[in-house]
């Protein structure tokens, strides 16, 4: 059996790569001028009813897994969401596949509502947007060959692989993620988890996507071999044109492959910016926190980082604060706070957009988290 240790590419950062399109992603002063963006989500709501009703009986309440989430996604760019446990990052994932249907809000792909599409459409474009799991060994079925899994697809949407062509194609699609072409006939349980990792990469690949939204996908896995999934998936995306929306509950993950980074709370990205802004300028004291918990690289940075620790429980989002969802947290509420939803907008002349009435700039040492 091959191992993960001799796969994948050159070093563990994105390197040398353009950053993509839009500056900030939202429509906060986001693409002004630029091309459409691939993926435009504009205010996204998503709430759960909650299993029981509420305090004697009353009105069932409601989960506010999204509460209004806006971004941009531009063609060949990584968007990386980041954020706490229970935010809401994988139900933004679910409800852009359209297997959840949202409370309101939109999402255009290439100009089209995704959310008003019919059942057949959703299914057609189904071929340009594929998902990538955290479990792959959940996802992969363990009574299928890893050839028969990655050919499913084309089962789904016929005359796209010829039935003749289709064991080469899958051959080569094994090898174009760092896996021996014989490796189809054998089973998902034979395999590590960052080769696992590497078969469900290579069946999203099957229908040519444009999109791929990869939701924890190596949260599984070792830190070494998560470093080698993330190489596949950023050399993947030079050769192939790919727009990636990369979710990861960890900013040091993230990093490795984002060309912007979403910081999100309780349902709402906080604050969205290219690397040197979230990583080096933090504005939100969300993010400031989130940053000052991750282990600095070298002495520099551990004499020079301040550890802010978060009092108190993270809010449920049955019943969030009012206001700023972080205001229960925070050090520098103030009563605005709790009375005004601070909108995610650029607080800086040449900032990024943060939300937060008092957004301060924060100058992190330059090798931040990495
Ligand atoms: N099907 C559902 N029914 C009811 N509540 C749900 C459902 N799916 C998610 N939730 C709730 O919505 C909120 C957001 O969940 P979500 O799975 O999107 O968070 P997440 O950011 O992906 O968390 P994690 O990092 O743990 O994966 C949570 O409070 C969760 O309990
Ligand atoms: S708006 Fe207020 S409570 Fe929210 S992050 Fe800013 S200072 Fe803290
Ligand atoms: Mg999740």
């Amino acid at each position: 059996m091959s191992t993960d240790s001799n796969r994948g590419g050159a070093g563990n950062r994105k390197t040398g790569k353009e950053r993509g399109g839009g500056e900030t992603g939202t429509h906060t002063g986001a693409t002004g001028g630029a091309a459409e963006p691939l993926l435009r989500v504009k205010d996204l709501v998503k709430y759960y009813p909650t299993e029981r009703k509420g305090f004697l009986g009353g009105r069932r309440g409601e989960i506010k897994a999204v509460d209004g989430v806006s971004f941009d996604l531009q063609r060949g760019e990584t968007l990386g969401l980041v954020g706490e446990t229970g935010c809401g990052k994988s139900t933004i994932a679910r409800t852009l596949m359209r297997l959840e249907e949202p409370t309101s809000g939109a999402a255009y792909y290439k100009g089209r509502d995704l959310f008003t599409l019919s059942k057949a459409s959703v299914q057609a474009l189904r071929r340009e947007i594929q998902m990538v799991f955290q479990d792959p060994f959940a996802s992969l079925n363990p009574r299928m060959e890893v050839g028969q899994i990655i050919a499913e697809p084309w089962v789904v949407h016929p005359g796209i692989v010829p039935k003749e062509e289709q064991r080469g194609r899958v051959g080569a699609l094994l090898e174009r993620v760092g896996l021996p072409a014989a490796d189809a006939k054998r089973y998902p349980h034979e395999f590590s988890g960052g080769q696992r990792q590497r078969i469900g990469i290579a069946r999203a690949l099957a229908l040519q996507p444009d999109l791929i939204i990869c939701d924890e996908p190596v949260s599984a896995l070792d830190v070494s071999v998560q470093a080698q999934v993330i190489n596949l998936l950023v050399e993947l995306q030079a050769e192939l044109g790919l727009s990636y929306i990369f979710i990861a509950h960890d900013l040091a993950v993230v990093r490795q492959i984002s060309d912007r980074v979403a910081v999100m709370h309780l349902g709402r990205i906080v604050e969205v910016g290219g690397e040197d802004e979230i990583y080096a300028r933090p504005t939100h004291p969300y993010t400031q926190a989130l940053l000052s918990a991750a282990p600095a690289p070298n002495p520099v940075g551990r004499k020079e980082r301040k550890r802010i620790v978060l009092e108190g429980e993270l809010p449920s989002p049955v019943n969030p604060p009012s206001g700023c969802t972080f205001r229960t947290r925070c050090w520098k509420a103030e009563s605005i706070c709790s009375e005004d939803r601070p909108q995610l907008i650029d607080r800086f002349d040449h900032g990024h957009p943060s939300a937060c009435h008092f957004a301060e700039l924060q100058t992190l040492p330059a090798a931040g988290t990495a």
